[in-house]
């Protein structure tokens, strides 16, 4: 019998191509499960799945924007099955409410709220006719701390707490676990993307200003997240749901 944490499952996880995505599911392939990653840009995502594959892994890219729920609906019905569900698409916008036009709050609502519950919409009936599942929800420190010009983004990993809430009451009779990760600062292609857009010229100080932000020095890597993704959604965290993990350096609690 295998001794990986995840032999035998299937994982469903979205944004899975690049930074968090992309570590959980390296990780989660490593430890055994058949990965499934729903991708906007499935060029990063298949080199990812000829990485998964040249270890002997299983893994395969379905491209899909998680914003529309038709397309979700169709990509999910041929997967067929889902033991665990990684909702970690998502995108940023950087401003204050004066400075979030009604477009810009479309888009980021569009990925990360009703983008989350698309793939949930899609994935909860199949967990509950085997009478079991797992969901994790990649949410935000931003949802917890008041953060500079992040209005449009701070209020959709808020809508993504209470999604994970919500979804963890009702299908807690179905075997179906759900909890949310919030992660600080975490490097990866989403952090550099915004430091290049928004800071130019000023890349490298930034970058040294958000790795201090955490008391603990510096950001986390996505391997890091992938960690406790892992251990949230394998057997071992059995008594765990309706729960919410910041993952943070010290940001929430130790900046003072
Ligand atoms: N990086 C951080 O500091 C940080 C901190 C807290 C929370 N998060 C959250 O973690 C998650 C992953 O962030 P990341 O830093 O790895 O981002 P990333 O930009 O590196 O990766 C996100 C992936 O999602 C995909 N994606 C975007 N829109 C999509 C759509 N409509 N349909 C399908 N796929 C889509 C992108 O193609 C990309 O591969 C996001 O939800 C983000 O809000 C990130």
């Amino acid at each position: 019998m295998s001794n990986k944490k995840l032999a035998g499952k299937t994982a469903i996880i979205t944004g899975g191509g690049s930074g968090i995505g992309r570590a959980i599911s390296l990780r989660f392939a490593q430890e055994g499960a058949a990965v499934h990653i729903l991708e906007l840009n499935t060029a990063v995502a298949d080199t990812l799945v000829e990485a998964i594959g040249a270890f002997g892994g299983q893994a395969s890219v379905h491209s899909c924007d998680v914003s529309k729920q038709e397309m979700v609906c169709d990509v999910v019905r041929g997967i067929g099955t889902a033991d665990i569900l990684v909702n970690n698409a998502g995108i940023a916008h950087v401003g204050d409410l004066e400075h979030t036009t009604e477009a810009d709050f479309d888009r980021i609502y569009a990925v990360n709220v009703k983008g989350a519950y698309n793939v949930l919409y899609a994935v909860v009936p199949l967990m509950k006719k085997q009478g079991r599942g797992v969901i994790l929800n990649m949410a935000s420190i931003a949802a917890i701390v008041g953060i500079t010009d992040r209005f449009a983004y701070s209020t959709s990993k808020g809508a993504v707490q209470a999604m994970t809430l919500s979804v963890a009451r009702d299908y807690l009779p179905y075997g179906i676990r759900c909890n949310s990760i919030s992660p600080a600062r975490v490097h990866t292609p989403f952090v550099d993307g915004f430091i290049a857009k928004n800071y130019p010229g000023k890349e490298a100080e930034m970058f040294e200003t958000l790795s201090k932000s955490q008391p603990i020095g510096r950001m986390a890597q996505p391997e890091e997240i992938a960690s406790l993704a892992l251990y949230l959604c394998s057997d071992e965290a059995g008594f765990i749901t309706g729960n919410d993990y910041p993952i943070d350096g010290g940001f929430v609690k130790l900046n003072n």
